[in-house]
C-alpha cells in the first residue's frame, strides 16, 4: 500500500495530540511522521505507533520530502508557514482560521461538501472549518437538503479545550484551588471559568458580534454553498473540559416534522440521534467526549413559527471539530487519488 510522509505542526497541542491518536486509530497510511512544534518543545518527544519520535522545531525548510502537512498551531503560524509548505509540494490541511474565507481555498466538511477537496489544486491548501460550525453543519446538511434552511439561530456552549491544552488545565487548576480555598488566577481566559460562563469567544467586531460568532455565519454559507442562509449566533465558553454543545433553531422553506427530522438524521453520515425524552436521554458533553459522531437530541418542532425546528447538538470539538475532520479530508484526497 502507498504510504505518505506526514508532518503535524502543533503536535504538542490539544489538537495535535488528537491528530496522532486518530492517525493511529484509523490506520492512516503514515510511512513517516514528522512532528513539529515551537522552540519551547525542543527536546520533547511524541509517541506514535509505539515509537518515540523527537519533536522538530518548525522552520521554513521543515517540509522537504513531506506529502501532507496538518497544521494546528494557530492562524499566525499558518499564515507564515502554510504557503512555504504548499510551495515545497505538500498538500496542507489547515485547522486555523487563516485561509477559511479565501475564495480559492476550499473549506471542507466531508459529510457536507466533499466535492470541494478537488479545489485543493488552486493553492495546495484546504481549510478545516471552525469547530462549532462543523459540529452544527453535519446534522443540518440532511435537513437543508430536504427542507432548504432559510435561517439558523444558534447558541453555543463551548468547552475549555476549544481554547487549547493550557485552557483545559486552567479550568482544572481553578476547580482544585477553589476546593482548597486558594485564590484563583485566570491567565488564558479573561475571567474565572470555573463555576462561570463567559459570553465572549475570540475578539469583538464592529457589529457587536464576536469573531467566533461571525465564523459561524461566514463559514455556514461557504460550506453549504448557500449564501442566502441567514445565520445568527451567540457563542459562550462554559466550564466543561471537552465537547461543544449547540442549541440550534432552524426555519425551513418546506416543513420538516419532528418525525421526518428524526428519520433524516438517523440516516445521515456522521450523525447519531440520541433523543428519548421519556427516558431522559439526550446528548451531553461528558458522554460525547471521545466520540466521532455529532449527537442530536431534543428534536422538536418550534411552537413559535410555521416551519421551525429545535435541535440540541453535541460533538467532540477536538475530534470532529478539528483533528478527525482534517484526517477525513486527507482520507478523501487519498480515495480520490489526489495525493
Ligand atoms: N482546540 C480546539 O478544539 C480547536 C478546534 C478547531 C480548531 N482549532 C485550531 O487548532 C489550532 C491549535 O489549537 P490547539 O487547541 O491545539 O492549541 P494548543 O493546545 O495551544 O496548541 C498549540 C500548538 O501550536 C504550537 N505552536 C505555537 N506557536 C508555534 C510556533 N511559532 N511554531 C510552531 N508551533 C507553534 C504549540 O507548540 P509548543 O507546545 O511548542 O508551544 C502547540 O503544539 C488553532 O489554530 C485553533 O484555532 C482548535
Amino acid at each position: 500500500m502507498k504510504t505518505l510522509r506526514v508532518a503535524v505542526v502543533g503536535v504538542t497541542g490539544a489538537v495535535g495530540q488528537e491528530m496522532l491518536r486518530i492517525l493511529e486509530e484509523r490506520n492512516f497510511p503514515v510511512g513517516e511522521l514528522k512532528p513539529l512544534a515551537s522552540e519551547r518543545s525542543r527536546g520533547k518527544k511524541v509517541i506514535f505507533q509505539g515509537e518515540e519520535i523527537p519533536v522538530g522545531v518548525l522552520q521554513r525548510e521543515s517540509f522537504k520530502g513531506i506529502d501532507i502537512v496538518l497544521f494546528s498551531a494557530g492562524a499566525s503560524v499558518s499564515r507564515e508557514f502554510a504557503p512555504c509548505a504548499a510551495s515545497s509540494g505538500c498538500v496542507v490541511i489547515d485547522n486555523s482560521s487563516a485561509f477559511r474565507q479565501e475564495e480559492d481555498i476550499p473549506l471542507v466538511v466531508p459529510e457536507v461538501n466533499p466535492h470541494r477537496v478537488r479545489d485543493y489544486k488552486n493553492r495546495f491548501i484546504i481549510a478545516n472549518p471552525n469547530c462549532t460550525t462543523i459540529i452544527t453543519l453535519v446534522p443540518l446538511k440532511p435537513l437543508h437538503d430536504y427542507g432548504k434552511i432559510k435561517r439558523v439561530v444558534a447558541a453555543s456552549y463551548q468547552a475549555t479545550s476549544g481554547a487549547g491544552a493550557q485552557a483545559m488545565r486552567e479550568l482544572e487548576k481553578q476547580v482544585r484551588f477553589y476546593v482548597e480555598g486558594k485564590e484563583l488566577v485566570s491567565s488564558v481566559f479573561p475571567y474565572q471559568i470555573a463555576f462561570n460562563l463567559i459570553p465572549q469567544i475570540d475578539v469583538f467586531l464592529d457589529n457587536g458580534y464576536t469573531k467566533e460568532e461571525m465564523k459561524m455565519v461566514w463559514e455556514t454559507r461557504k460550506i453549504m454553498e448557500a449564501p442566502e442562509i441567514r445565520v445568527t449566533a451567540t457563542c459562550v465558553r462554559v466550564p466543561v473540559f471537552r465537547a461543544h454543545s449547540v442549541a440550534v433553531n432552524i426555519e425551513t422553506e418546506r416543513k420538516i416534522t419532528q418525525e421526518k427530522a428524526r428519520e433524516l438524521l438517523s440516516q445521515a453520515p456522521g450523525v447519531q440521534v440520541f433523543d428519548n425524552p421519556e427516558r431522559r436521554q439526550y446528548p451531553m458533553p461528558l458522554y460525547v467526549a471521545g466520540k466521532d459522531e455529532c449527537f442530536v437530541g431534543r428534536i422538536r418542532e418550534d411552537i413559535s413559527c410555521e416551519n421551525g425546528l429545535n435541535l440540541w447538538i453535541v460533538g467532540d470539538q477536538l475530534r470532529k471539530g478539528a483533528a478527525l475532520n482534517a484526517i477525513q479530508i486527507a482520507e478523501l484526497l487519498l480515495k480520490e487519488n489526489l495525493l
